[in-house]
């Protein structure tokens, strides 16, 4: 068992966002921000992971319900940094080890940053290890205060003399703590500040005038540890995780056409040699298998795509299977647990809601299938509808191998049509049709010789 202890404040009200979500909820490339946190904190491998909530705690706890080893505390109220982590003393007072500090809105933290303090800290045999960066931009960040190229304290902005503020290097407000006697250190601390609040930041004037050791870890790009308050932040934070999920398929092997233009979800998987066009966005567990090409403007969430499957212009595929060689779109839905076979075609304008296409079956265009099982080699001709809600219940339409159905054919289910059975254009079908069968249920065709030259004197007279 590691004896690494992580705590991620979430506590705060997160004023800047303007918002009535809590800010840790706000969505960050595809997830909540505090997602990408508990990730990066599931690699270390900890004994335990504690989140500090407060403001709007409740639904933050509910959005995390679905990570059963987390353990919740309640900051109330909100009065510092160091407030929140004395919070977590009953849980963690007698445990040994360290104790890794995280913030709930510094999504994109990569595990390698945490894997690098941890290592650190333990090799230097800190009380404190503090995780650095040189910003261009240090407006809003605590300062590194250095002496003699060891750091001495960390100054908050608002705290900040002239020359103070000039310091380029920050606090990531990431850090490493000794467990043993780190609660009465934190007990310590005071509020006599420009927030009044109790700063953790504090801690390594404390440990430094005690004597202990203070070490940091610098990390070279800055873009790992942004901090999210604002929604320009919120926005440009995404950005830098999605282009860092970009760089790392094309490294893969995967043709991204525009990176600027391509938003994927961090844990999506995509097989080498798929081209993936301006405007795409690949969402949710998406996993795209390999020599597949995905066109502009399509949506892909929480769906699997075979090899050399093609998507083209437009289509959104949401919780569905797309087999490989299997060609959708332009501008198809396909949604609700879809299963489209391999090398089976769905074009314009068709909907698939709950149901399976077979292998080699086409439905080329404007059709809505829903709560179908279609067997292989099936065609569907254009505007076929399976009427598959009577308004109480919504029941399954069967199409098995090898049939044909004409256009514009209503099935109104729970209905059955056989092995290679055909269906007539503009047929009704409410019972089932036997295997080989033809099924027509049109009247007889009457042609009116002469009608519409009657019609024209009737309208003169
Ligand atoms: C903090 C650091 C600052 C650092 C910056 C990095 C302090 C005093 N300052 O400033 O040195 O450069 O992070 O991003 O720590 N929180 C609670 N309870 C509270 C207050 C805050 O849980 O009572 C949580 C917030 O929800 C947030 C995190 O702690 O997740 C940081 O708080 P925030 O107010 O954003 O601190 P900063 O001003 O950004
Ligand atoms: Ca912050």
């Amino acid at each position: 068992m590691s004896d690494v202890h992580v705590v991620i404040l979430a506590a705060g009200k997160g004023t800047r966002m303007k918002s009535a979500r809590p800010k840790v909820l706000h969505e960050v490339a595809g997830r909540p921000m505090i997602e990408h946190v508990l990730a990066a904190a599931s690699r270390l491998s900890p004994a335990s992971i504690t989140v500090v909530v407060g403001h709007q705690g409740e639904a933050v706890r509910g959005a995390l319900a679905a990570h059963g080893h987390l353990e919740f505390v309640v900051q109330e109220p909100q009065l510092g940094t160091a407030h929140a982590l004395l919070t977590t003393e009953p849980l963690l007072r007698d445990q040994s080890g360290s104790l890794v500090l995280l913030s709930g809105d510094v999504p994109a933290l990569s595990a390698s940053t945490l894997q690098q303090l941890a290592k650190i800290h333990r090799h230097a045999g800190a009380a404190t290890t503090v995780v650095t960066s040189h910003v261009a931009e240090p407006h809003g960040y605590g300062r590194i205060v250095r002496d003699g190229g060891k750091i001495a304290r960390i100054v908050e902005e608002k705290d900040a003399s002239p020359a103070e503020r000039a310091i380029t290097e920050i606090n990531a407000g990431i850090y490493a703590f000794e467990l043993a006697g780190l609660f009465d250190a934190v007990r310590s601390i005071g509020a006599a500040n420009a927030q009044r609040e109790y700063y953790l930041p504090d801690l390594v004037s404390i440990h430094r005038q005690a004597g202990r050791v203070v070490e940091t870890v610098t990390v070279d790009d800055a873009a790992d540890i942004l901090g999210i308050n604002s929604r320009a932040e919120l926005a440009s934070v995404s950005r830098g995780l999605r282009q860092r999920k970009n760089a790392e398929l094309m490294a893969a092997g995967v043709t991204i056409e525009d990176p600027a233009t391509t938003f994927i979800d961090q844990d999506v998987e995509v097989g080498a040699d798929t081209i993936i066009k301006p405007g795409v966005s690949l969402e949710r567990g998406t996993r795209i298998g390999s020599d597949c090409v995905i066109h502009s403007g399509s949506r892909l969430v929480g769906s699997t795509l075979g090899d050399k499957a093609v998507i083209l212009n437009h289509c959104v595929v949401s919780d569905s299977i797309v087999g490989a060689g299997a060609s959708i779109g332009p501008f198809a839905h396909l949604r609700g647990d879809a299963h489209v076979g391999p090398r089976a075609k769905v074009g314009n304008f068709v909907e698939l809601k709950k149901t399976v296409l077979g292998q080699g079956s086409k439905a080329s265009h404007l059709s809505y299938l829903g709560d179908a099982v279609i067997g292989a080699d099936v065609n569907i001709g254009a505007g076929t509808i399976t009427c598959n809600y009577d308004g109480v219940r919504k029941q399954v339409t069967t199409i098995a191998d090898g049939a044909f159905i004409g256009s514009h054919t209503q099935l109104i289910a729970p209905v059955t049509v056989g092995e290679g059975a055909y269906v007539g254009t503009g047929t009704t079908i409410r019972e089932n049709v036997p295997p080989g069968a033809l099924a027509v249920s049109a009247g007889k065709q009457r042609n009116i010789e002469g009608w519409v030259e009657q019609r024209k004197k009737r309208n003169t007279e």
